[in-house]
């Protein structure tokens, strides 16, 4: 087939419209050229996206899709202000950290500014997995243990070294490894201790507790805990008031490090905080955040920042630590944009009162349908879990996964499902989403969820 086809009448022999055919060809070209685990939302029937603008995605035919997905396109897809940043200082320069340039130092001082002082120290680097991978390394030359708790169902990141420490990824493929070590996802909805405990944060740490009882039993020592500050491919779960204090202690009085990934959940996503370890309250400090996706708006651009004290053991070890893109002038000038739009559009108090707004329309929903079993989240950080029943709590997995399904089809609203049984909806738009936006979403999943009660 050949596009020559289209010149004249814009339809093909069949019937076809240009823009139809196109698109059917870039997916045999993608079948073909692209590994196949690389994979498509909705693989029946994909969506392909040409431009796109704030929360909003356009198709090929111009139709507008409502992005409920994007934790990247934080401050809104393609924002004036960041290709403006992003195109200027690629026109001027851009080299790598072996010279000396004052945007990686700008940047570096206004994250600071964002986390407690002590951690002082930052690394920079492209992905959200190379920022955790190299937390583990900072991790081992520190204490120079070799093991790893995690929480259940976590995902790190798909490097070798992170698929060992994501039982979301490793119990599908080769398994466990003796140095990785699992503890109980605090999860107070459908976990081992639930919201009618009398102290759910201290039985889940306890939890942590005992494994590393373990550990040590088996003569090992632990290197580092790792979690996500809200697991969110856990199901969007909100630990428990004071479990990553305890859980910290613990792990420090076995020589360990805590490590927070905030690769989804940083820079402002939950409203009330510049991070969302900081929602643990003020004498919570982790000794590693890592932090990714939003940070340059889609741009690749992610960090690690750490205390002086590991910072220097990592030194210690003579050996040069050099990442060809990492920290370039290009990246901290969008990195340093999308601070100034978030701060100029007041990003974070809109993620507060959107996110406020969402939450309460999807709780008074879940007094009208039955398969809402709980709805949790901070800021534009939300998840409804469906049930089949309410109080067993079985994951609606279908009805979920046909849930997203007709809100694409019928209302062009994207959003996607997480948790260990694909039941949890999860919205975690660009931070410019509005109002609107939140009662046309509620809307539509009321009309739709009505609707599956009387099929
Ligand atoms: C919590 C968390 N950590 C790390 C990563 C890895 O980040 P990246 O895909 O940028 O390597 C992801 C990616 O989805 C993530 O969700």
């Amino acid at each position: 087939m050949s596009a020559v086809r289209f010149a004249e009448t814009e339809k093909s022999e069949d019937g076809m419209s240009l823009e139809k055919f196109r698109k059917e060809e870039t997916l045999a070209k993608r079948k073909k050229w692209i590994g196949h685990s690389c994979r498509l939302f909705y693989s029946d029937d994909p969506v392909k996206i040409v431009r796109a603008r704030g929360q909003y995605l356009f198709d090929e035919n111009g139709s507008r899709y409502l992005d409920c997905i994007s934790n990247v396109h934080h401050v809104g897809h393609c924002h004036p202000s960041i290709t403006q940043a992003a195109a200027s200082q690629m026109e001027l320069l851009n080299t790598n950290t072996r010279f000396l340039h004052d945007n990686i130092v700008l940047y570096a001082d206004r994250l600071a500014a964002t986390l407690p002082e002590k951690l002082c120290v930052f690394y920079f680097v492209n992905s959200g997995s190379e920022a955790n991978d190299l937390a583990l390394r900072l991790a081992h030359g520190y204490t120079q243990h070799e093991d790893v708790i995690v929480l259940d169902h976590a995902y790190h990141g798909h490097l070798t070294s992170l698929i060992d420490i994501s039982p979301y990824k490793f119990r599908k493929l080769a398994g466990q490894k003796e140095w990785v070590h699992v503890a109980p996802l605090p999860d107070v909805y459908r976990g081992m201790f639930r919201e009618n405990h009398p102290d759910p944060a201290q039985a889940y740490a306890d939890t942590v507790k005992e494994v590393i009882e373990e550990v040590h039993r088996k003569g090992r020592k632990i290197s580092a805990f790792f979690a996500e500050s809200l697991p969110s491919v856990g199901g969007q779960i909100i630990l428990p008031q004071g479990y990553s204090t305890k859980v910290a202690e613990y792990v420090r009085s076995a020589g360990g490090v805590y490590v927070a990934d905030e690769v989804q959940t940083g820079f402002g996503r939950v409203g009330s905080h510049f991070w969302a370890f900081q929602m643990h309250g003020e004498d919570f400090c982790p000794d590693i955040v890592t932090m990714g996706k939003p940070m340059g708006n889609g741009h690749p651009v992610a960090c690690v920042a750490t205390t002086a004290e590991i910072a220097a053991a990592f030194t210690a070890n003579g050996v040069e630590y050099f990442n060809t893109f990492g920290g370039n002038p290009v990246s901290c000038a969008i990195g340093l944009a999308v601070l100034d739009v978030m701060e100029k559009e007041d990003l974070r108090g809109n993620a507060m009162r959107v996110g406020a707004h969402l939450k309460g329309l999807l709780r008074k929903l879940q007094t009208q349908h039955q398969i809402i079993g709980d709805v949790r989240g901070a800021g534009l950080f939300v998840g409804i879990e469906l049930v089949t029943d309410r109080e067993q709590r079985t994951p609606a997995t279908e009805a979920a996964s046909r849930l997203v399904r007709r809100l694409k089809e019928e209302d062009r609203i994207c959003v996607s499902t997480d948790g260990p049984w694909e039941s949890v909806v999860k919205f975690k738009p660009p931070m410019c989403f509005s109002m609107e936006d939140a009662e046309l979403v509620v809307q539509c999943i009321d009309r739709i969820l009505t609707d599956m009660k009387t099929q």
